[in-house]
C-alpha cells in the first residue's frame, strides 16, 4: 500500500494539509487505498516533543513512501536558540534524508495572470522550473558560527562549499527534467566572484558533454538571471543553481504567477538502487503565514499541488497528477479566489476552494 506522513506543522501548515487530506480521502475512496500517519515539525513539535523533529519522526519518515510538509515557524518561537529554530525541523528533514534535488515549478495558471505584479504578456503561459540543489552549500557549509573576537567585535562566519558529485547529481537532474520538457537548462552562479561558483561552471559543462548534449544547456549569473526572470521569465525552461540562490530565485519565481500561496514542490533523494525507491518530500514554497493562521483563509493550492507532485514523482499516478491539476484550473477559471489572489473579488475560505477543488475532480474521475 502507498504510504504518507503528513507533517502539517505551525501556522496555516494544519489548514492546508488539513484541506489535503480530504483530497487524498478522495482518491482512497477510488481505492487508491493511502495508508496516513501524522507527526508534528517546527515549533509544534518543539512545544510537544522538545526538538524541532523528533527521532521518531525522522523513523517514520524511513519507513513511508514520501512525506508531506505543511510549513513551519511563527513569532512565538522566535527567542528559540538558533539549533530549536522549527526552521531546524526542515533542515534536518533535507539532510535526514539527503533530499538533494528540490524542484520548484512556477506556473502561471491563465486565470490568474491578471495576479502577477508583471503584465500579462510577460507571465501568461510561463511554465518553468527552479531546481535547487536542497543539501549543501551556505545552508550547511562548516564552519558556521558567531565568534566574540574580544575586542567589542564579533565576527559571524558561513561557509559555501561544493564537492564536484555535489554539482554533478543536480545538473544531472536538471538534464533529465528539461528532456520531460523543452530541452533547455540555464545553469546560475556567481563565478566572477565565488570559487563554488568557478567549479559549479566546469561540473555542469562536464555533466552535458557527457551524455547530455541534446539538451541546450546555457550559464548566466545569478544577479542577471534574477533580473532576467523578472524581465522575461518565458525564456527559461529549467533554472539549475545552488541552495542560496535557489530560495531566492524561487522566490521571484513565484511572485511571477500571482502568490506565493500557488506553488508547489518537490525534493527527491537519488533512487535507492535496491528498493528503486526515491525518498521525497512534498512541501509548499510558502511559509506558516502566522498573521492569517488559523482563521480559515489560507489559500490550500499549493499544498494540494504537492500532493499532485507526490502522485506524479512518488507514485507514478501521472493520469491522477494531471486530473488534478486539472481542477485546480478549472476551480480558478470559475472565478473562485482565496483572499491572496482575490483582487476586488470576495474571497472564498480554504474549506470553500477545496469543495470547489474536490467538485471538478469529482467530474474529471
Ligand atoms: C524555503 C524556506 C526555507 C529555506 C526556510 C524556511 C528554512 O525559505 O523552503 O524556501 O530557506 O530553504
Ligand atoms: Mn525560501
Amino acid at each position: 500500500m502507498p504510504s504518507l506522513l503528513l507533517l502539517p506543522g505551525d501556522g496555516i501548515g494544519p489548514e492546508v494539509m488539513a484541506a489535503t487530506e480530504r483530497v487524498i480521502d478522495f482518491f482512497n475512496r477510488r481505492g487508491a487505498g493511502f495508508e496516513l500517519q501524522h507527526g508534528l515539525v517546527g515549533g509544534s513539535a518543539v512545544d510537544k516533543e522538545g526538538a524541532p523533529v523528533s527521532e521518531e519522526t525522522l523513523a517514520i519518515g524511513e519507513a513511508v513512501d514520501a512525506i508531506l510538509f505543511g510549513a513551519v515557524g511563527g513569532p512565538q518561537y522566535d527567542e528559540l536558540s538558533y539549533e530549536m529554530r522549527p526552521e531546524a525541523g526542515l533542515l534536518r528533514l533535507r539532510k535526514h534524508f539527503e533530499l538533494f534535488a528540490n524542484i520548484r515549478p512556477a506556473i502561471c495558471y491563465p486565470a490568474l495572470a491578471d495576479a502577477s505584479s508583471l503584465k500579462r504578456e510577460v507571465v501568461e503561459g510561463l511554465d518553468i522550473i527552479i531546481l535547487r540543489e536542497l543539501t549543501g552549500g551556505v545552508y550547511f557549509g562548516e564552519p558556521k558560527t558567531i565568534e566574540d573576537l574580544g575586542n567589542g567585535q564579533k565576527r559571524a562566519i558561513d561557509t559555501q562549499i561544493y564537492d564536484t558529485y555535489e554539482i554533478d547529481r543536480i545538473a544531472r537532474a536538471a538534464f533529465e527534467l528539461a528532456r520531460t520538457r523543452r530541452q533547455h537548462v540555464t545553469s546560475m552562479e556567481k563565478r566572477n566572484v565565488m570559487k563554488s561558483g568557478v567549479l559549479w561552471r566546469e561540473v555542469v559543462e562536464d555533466a552535458h558533454k557527457d551524455g547530455n548534449t541534446d539538451i541546450t544547456l546555457s550559464h548566466m549569473l545569478a544577479d542577471a538571471g534574477a533580473m532576467q526572470l523578472v524581465r522575461d521569465p518565458k525564456q527559461f525552461d529549467v533554472i539549475v543553481c545552488d541552495n542560496l540562490f535557489g530560495d531566492m530565485l524561487s522566490d521571484i519565481a513565484a511572485q511571477l504567477t500571482g502568490s506565493l500561496g500557488m506553488l508547489p514542490s518537490a525534493s527527491l533523494g537519488a533512487v535507492d538502487e535496491r528498493s528503486g525507491r526515491r525518498r521525497a518530500l512534498y512541501e509548499p514554497v510558502h511559509g506558516s503565514a502566522p498573521d492569517i493562521a488559523g482563521k480559515g483563509i489560507a489559500n490550500p493550492i499549493a499544498m494540494i499541488a504537492s500532493f499532485g507532485m507526490a502522485l506524479q514523482y512518488s507514485f507514478g499516478m501521472v493520469n491522477e497528477a494531471k486530473a488534478l491539476d486539472g481542477a485546480i484550473a478549472a476551480a480558478l477559471a470559475d472565478g473562485l479566489r482565496t483572499a491572496d489572489i482575490a483582487h476586488g473579488v470576495t474571497p472564498v475560505s480554504t474549506n470553500e476552494m477545496t469543495d470547489a477543488i474536490l467538485g471538478k475532480l469529482e467530474k474529471a474521475l
